[in-house]
């Protein structure tokens, strides 16, 4: 089988094509990414020498890069790509409508052309919205994004749906609860608090720190995807969630217990503008119809994410110098010549 991962250097597509590569290694993977800030081909070191993995430097709006790549024979689009993080896209909605939802619907032009034979688009429960005290998002609970993130998510969501109803192409849409574990970008929440916590700097809590977000391990992650790409029905949207819902307090303060820092670095900020309170997914779908089951709890994933930051300073600090971003040029710089 062969697969175009878009956005494969970001925190959850690096986890997917690492294991992809590990679980299927016969597969060849064709990994697009256009390494934004969120974009870091250090992820991907441990395949760098491997014949399955191919990376190509591109922007998914690059509809004539696209049609090249997907005319190669592509069986299986999965499509990561995105700007990802909701206080930017607060900032700056513009460039998230622009990848969101206009890289989408060039993927999906391309995908049409050279019939694929699967679109997995990688959304996000946010589409939905926010919960009250109690419920969980279904797969049938009406879209209601309420940042600027949520809601070019939810146009590229529509696109694709669109896609299936009107030209019958192949497609799946799954929606995941909050992700954490190794390479996450250190902006998101558990990785921030932690690099925090580590350099005895003040940890900044939205409003209250009740708001409530559904985590899960991102290998979990990974593993849904896979079996929504062999065994999704399509035109169906799929759920992800490991029934993990924590408060933000809960989640900082667990950080700062095992790394033995003091509560005290806690410090309550201005809330974020249209802060959604709670999301909780019901992973039922997904469950009963491709068999799908976590296998990290929260309590173990929680540690094993902390125990790799701490393994791995390296990399997130040269994140925050900046320096990961020398290294595309001095992996691919002089392999590819002028495409770097
Ligand atoms: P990320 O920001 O870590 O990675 C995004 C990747 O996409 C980066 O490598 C970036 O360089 C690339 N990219 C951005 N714009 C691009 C463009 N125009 N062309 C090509 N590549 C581009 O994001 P993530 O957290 O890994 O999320 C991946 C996907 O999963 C996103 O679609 C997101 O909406 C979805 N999702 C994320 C979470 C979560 O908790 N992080 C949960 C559910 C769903
Ligand atoms: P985040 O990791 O940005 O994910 P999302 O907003 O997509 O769920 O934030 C997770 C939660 O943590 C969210 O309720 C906002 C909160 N938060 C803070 O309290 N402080 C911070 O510095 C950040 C980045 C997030």
């Amino acid at each position: 089988m062969k697969l175009l991962v878009t956005g494969g250097a970001g925190f959850i597509g690096s986890n997917f094509v690492l294991y992809m590569l590990k679980k299927h290694p016969d597969y060849q993977i064709v990994n697009v990414d256009a390494l934004t800030y969120a974009g870091n081909l250090e992820n991907l070191k441990s395949i760098e020498n491997n014949p399955n993995h191919v990376f190509v430097k591109a922007d998914i709006r690059d509809a004539a890069k696209m049609d090249e790549l997907m005319g190669q024979g592509i069986d299986v689009v999965v499509n990561f790509a995105a700007e990802s993080h909701v206080d930017r896209s607060i900032m700056e909605p513009d460039v998230f409508v622009k990848t969101n939802v206009l890289g989408t619907q060039v993927l999906l032009d391309a995908a049409q052309k050279h019939n694929i034979s699967k679109f997995v688009q990688v959304s996000t429960d946010e589409v939905y919205g926010t919960l009250g005290d109690t419920g969980l998002f279904s797969e049938t609970t009406p879209l209601a994004p309420n940042s600027p993130y949520s809601a070019s998510k939810a146009g590229g969501d529509l696109l694709v749906r669109a896609y299936h109803e009107t030209f019958g192409l192949p497609v799946n849409i799954t929606r995941c609860s909050n992700n954490y574990g190794p390479y996450q970008f250190p902006e998101k929440l558990i990785p921030l608090m932690i690099s925090k916590a580590l350099a005895d700097e003040q940890l900044p809590i939205y409003g209250d720190g009740l708001n409530i977000r559904d985590w899960l391990y991102v290998e979990d992650h990974c593993s849904a995807i896979d079996l929504v790409i062999h065994k999704g029905r399509n035109g169906e949207v799929y759920n992800i969630g490991g029934n993990n819902e924590r408060t933000n307090l809960h989640i900082v303060k667990t950080i700062l217990e095992q790394l033995d820092k003091s509560e005290s670095l806690m410090t309550y900020v201005q809330d974020r503008p249209g802060h959604d309170r709670r999301y909780g997914i019901d992973p039922t779908k997904t469950m009963t119809e491709l068999g799908w089951k976590p296998a990290h709890s929260f309590e173990t994933g929680i540690q094993e994410t902390i125990r790799w930051y701490l393994d791995n300073k390296e990399w997130w600090t040269r994140i925050q110098s900046g320096a990961y971003q020398d290294y595309y040029a001095k992996q691919y710089g002089t392999r590819l010549g002028d495409r770097a």
